[in-house]
C-alpha cells in the first residue's frame, strides 16, 4: 500500500476587460483575430433566435469576412429555455459540426444566453474560453460580469452551473435600442438593486434621471446615450468591485443577491409569468420591509425605493395567485439556506449593506418574521 500526495496548487489570473461603448462588433472581430480566445481555431456564436435575427447574422458575416471559422448556434429565447436540455442540444450540434477542444464560444445576447453559453463553454471539452457580448441592459448590468454561469431546473433557478470567467465582456449600449420596454425595465430593476447595495449617489442620480433612459431620443428610436452610458458604467463598477472581493461567493458577493431570495422563488411559482426584473423589484421591496421591521432602513428609505421602482413601471407587491406557504417552501431551495434556515441579505439605509456580528452579510430570518412581512406584501 502507498499514499501519494498530488500537489496541485494553482495561481490563476482570470482578469478581463469590460468594454462599454456603441457598435462594438468591429472591436470584437479585431480582438478575436488578435487571439483574445486563446488556442481557438473554431468559434461557436451562441445566441437566441431573437438576437440571431437582429444582430447574430450580421456578426456572423463580419467574423466570416475575416476568414474565421464560425458557426451560429441558436436556441429559442427566454428563461424557459435556459435548461440542461437546451445546453445538451447545442453541445450535440457543436460536436456534429466538428467542434472540439480547439473551439471557443462567443455568447451574444442577454443573461439567458450568457448564463447558458458560459456554462456550456465551461464544460465543453472540459472547458473552452468564451467572451460575452451583452445585448440587454440586464446582462450589461449584471449577468455578463462575474463568471457565474448556470441553467435552471424545474425546481430551482441557476442551481446547476459553474464559475467560468469570460475573456472579455462587451457592453454595446446601441443594442439596447431594439429592446422592448419590459426588458429595459428588467435591466433597471438590477440597476436600482446596485444603487441600493453600493452607491447612494447613484441612487440619487437614478431618482433624477430614471425616466430619461426610457425616452426615445430620435427617429431611430435610440435610447438616451448619455444616461445609458452612465448607467452601464456605474453598474459595472459596483458589480466588479464586489465580485473582485469574493469571486466564489463565500460571503461578500452574497450582497448581489439583494432582492433575489424572494425574487428567485417568485419566478418559477408564477411559471415565469413575472420575469426576472419584476421578481427582483418585488424582492427588493420585501427585504426592505423586513429590514424596516429590524431597524436597518428608515420609513423614508423604504418609500424612496418603492417609489423609484414604481416610476420604472416595476411591480412592488406579490401577485395574489402566489401562496405564502409555497413561497416559503421555494425559498428553502435558495443557495443561501444553511441548516434549513432561510437567509436574507439586507440594505443598511440606501447605498450600503448590513454586515452581522458573525461577519456574514446574510442572516437567518425566522418563519414568523417571514410570514408577517409576506402578509404585508400583497
Ligand atoms: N450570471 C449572473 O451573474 C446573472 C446575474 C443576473 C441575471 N442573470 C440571469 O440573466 C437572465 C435574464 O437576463 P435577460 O433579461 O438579459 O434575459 P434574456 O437573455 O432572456 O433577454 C430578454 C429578452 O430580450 C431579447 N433580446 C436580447 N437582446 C435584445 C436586443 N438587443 N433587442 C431586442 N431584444 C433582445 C431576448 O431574445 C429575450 O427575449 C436570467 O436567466 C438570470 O438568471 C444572471
Amino acid at each position: 500500500m502507498a499514499i501519494f500526495h498530488v500537489p496541485l496548487t494553482y495561481t490563476v489570473d482570470d482578469s478581463y476587460d469590460i468594454e462599454i461603448g456603441e457598435n462594438l462588433f468591429p472591436i470584437l472581430v479585431k480582438d478575436v483575430k488578435a487571439g483574445i480566445l486563446p488556442g481557438a481555431h473554431r468559434y461557436a456564436l451562441i445566441t437566441d433566435s431573437n438576437v440571431t435575427a437582429l444582430y447574430g447574422e450580421k456578426l456572423l458575416g463580419m467574423l466570416k469576412a475575416e476568414g474565421l471559422t464560425v458557426e451560429i448556434f441558436s436556441f429559442r429565447p427566454g428563461e424557459r429555455h435556459k435548461t440542461r436540455t437546451t445546453k445538451a442540444r447545442l453541445e450535440d450540434k457543436m460536436i456534429a459540426a466538428h467542434f472540439g477542444r480547439d473551439s471557443a464560444v462567443i455568447a451574444l445576447g442577454g443573461g439567458v444566453v450568457s448564463d447558458l453559453a458560459g456554462f456550456l463553454a465551461g464544460t465543453f471539452g472540459r472547458g473552452i474560453p468564451f467572451v460575452n457580448y451583452s445585448s440587454t441592459l440586464l446582462a450589461a448590468a449584471d449577468a455578463s460580469i462575474g463568471g457565474k454561469t448556470a441553467v435552471d431546473t424545474p425546481e430551482a433557478t441557476n442551481l446547476i452551473g459553474l464559475f467560468h470567467q469570460p475573456k472579455k465582456v462587451y457592453i454595446d449600449i446601441s443594442l439596447w435600442d431594439t429592446l422592448p420596454e419590459c426588458e429595459i425595465r428588467n435591466g433597471l430593476a438590477e440597476t436600482v438593486k446596485h444603487a441600493c447595495l453600493g452607491d447612494c449617489d447613484f441612487f440619487v442620480y437614478l431618482e433624477k434621471n430614471i425616466e430619461k433612459i426610457m425616452m426615445r431620443t430620435d427617429s431611430q428610436n435610440s435610447l438616451n446615450r448619455e444616461v445609458s452610458a452612465y448607467i452601464a458604467a456605474r453598474n459595472c463598477e459596483i458589480k466588479y468591485r464586489v465580485v473582485a472581493e469574493d469571486v466564489r461567493e463565500t460571503n461578500r458577493r452574497q450582497v448581489l443577491n439583494l432582492g433575489h431570495t424572494l425574487g428567485r422563488a417568485l419566478e418559477p411559482l408564477t411559471n415565469y409569468m413575472i420575469n426576472h426584473g419584476e421578481a427582483i423589484a418585488i424582492g427588493l421591496v420585501f427585504q426592505m420591509r423586513l429590514g424596516l421591521a429590524s431597524g436597518y432602513v428608515s420609513a423614508e428609505d423604504f418609500s424612496r425605493v418603492r417609489s423609484l421602482l414604481s416610476r420604472v413601471g416595476l411591480p412592488i407587491v406579490i401577485p395574489p395567485m402566489v401562496k405564502i406557504e409555497h413561497l416559503i417552501e421555494k425559498m428553502r431551495t435558495d443557495k443561501k439556506v444553511r441548516k434549513d434556515e432561510i437567509r436574507f441579505v439586507f440594505q443598511k439605509g440606501i447605498g450600503a449593506m448590513m454586515r452581522f456580528e458573525d461577519g456574514s452579510y446574510s442572516r437567518p430570518v425566522s418563519e414568523n418574521e417571514l410570514i408577517q412581512a409576506l402578509k404585508d406584501s400583497y
